[in-house]
């Protein structure tokens, strides 16, 4: 899976005018390339990171990752009754500056896509990667491509970009194949080529979500696009022999780097690492540059049909 290196200097140079570059940067991430930046173009104010940092130091327990809505202001993951309020509200505005940075960054480098995105939730990741005990489908250390369970993207990709903020240690990653290599990979041996949702099943689904039924059900929520993504996310964590036998690149990202990635095609997993931010985007498939590498339009080529 190809890393393209981009340094602050190159970037400025680039930025705001040189639309062939930015084209072709994006052209490079819709393909399944990851867009690395040995120092982050979007930097932490000096007390947030100390703050942040400072988390696991002091005691008030972060145990989790910790999620923000930008959307609705809102943070989430943090436990009020070990954490002050003080704390909390202080986590809060430092989430806040740092999804605004990013998007402020990503509405100019991202500039062929003219926004065409929803903001999706931030997160801060302040747990040890390496060891963590979690059920097989939220193991975040096998290769996944990544799929919602209850937050269906209905063909949206996943773009996310990603901020290693240990003062000292890389966050370490393994790559895999690209998505269409994948998917044949799974289909139709373990998944049943996507096929798209008969007129019953389609009219039961509208009815759950005129109806807020869907909010019970998570898969009522999804296309067959969604469906399809999910079971592929959940097949590649649950397959032994591919965990061991498919082929990975392993990346290390230095303290201080960012990187973007579109998850929903390109596999990854953690391995070792403390100490992250990260902001997602759910790009609209029809603001790509090459649509043809769209994730939906490559499996509705498969199906023959629409999926989503
Ligand atoms: C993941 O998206 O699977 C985890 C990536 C990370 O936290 O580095
Ligand atoms: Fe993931």
């Amino acid at each position: 899976m190809p890393v393209y290196s981009i340094s602050l200097d190159e970037l400025n140079k680039t930025l705001p005018r040189n639309a062939e570059q930015l084209r072709s940067w994006c052209a490079a991430l819709e393909a399944g390339g990851i867009l690395y930046f040995p120092e982050t173009p979007v930097p932490i104010p000096a007390g947030d990171l100390e703050f942040l940092l400072g988390q696991h130091q002091t005691g008030s327990k972060l145990h989790k990752n910790i999620a923000y809505k930008p959307v609705r202001d809102q943070l989430s993951g943090v436990d009020a009754r070990t954490s002050p309020a003080a704390v909390v509200e202080q986590l809060h505005g430092i989430m806040r500056r740092y999804s605004a940075s990013v998007t402020g960054f990503l509405a100019e480098f991202l500039a062929p896509y003219h926004e065409q995105w929803l903001l999706d939730y931030a997160s801060y990741r302040p747990i040890e990667e390496e060891g963590r005990d979690l059920p097989v489908r939220r193991r975040n250390d096998l290769l996944h491509t990544d799929a919602f369970p209850t937050r269906p993207t209905h063909g949206r990709r996943i773009l996310r970009f990603f901020h290693n903020i240990h003062p000292t240690r890389t966050r370490n990653w393994v790559v895999g194949e690209p998505f269409p290599r994948v998917v044949t990979a799974f289909a139709p041996r373990t998944l049943a080529i996507p096929r798209p949702d008969s007129p019953v099943a389609h009219a039961a689904k509208q009815f759950a979500q005129v109806t807020g039924l869907a909010a019970l059900v998570p898969r009522w929520k999804r296309t067959a696009y969604d469906e399809f993504m999910m079971q592929l996310h959940n097949a590649m964590k649950e397959d032994e022999l591919f965990q061991q036998s498919c082929l990975k690149e392993y990346v290390q990202f230095p303290a201080g780097s960012s990187w973007m990635v579109y998850t929903e095609t390109v596999p990854h997993a953690v391995l070792a690492g403390q100490y992250a931010l990260e902001q997602t985007f759910l790009v609209d498939p029809a603001a790509m540059v090459t649509q043809e590498s769209a994730p939906v339009a490559i499996l509705e080529k498969m199906a023959g049909a629409r999926l989503a």
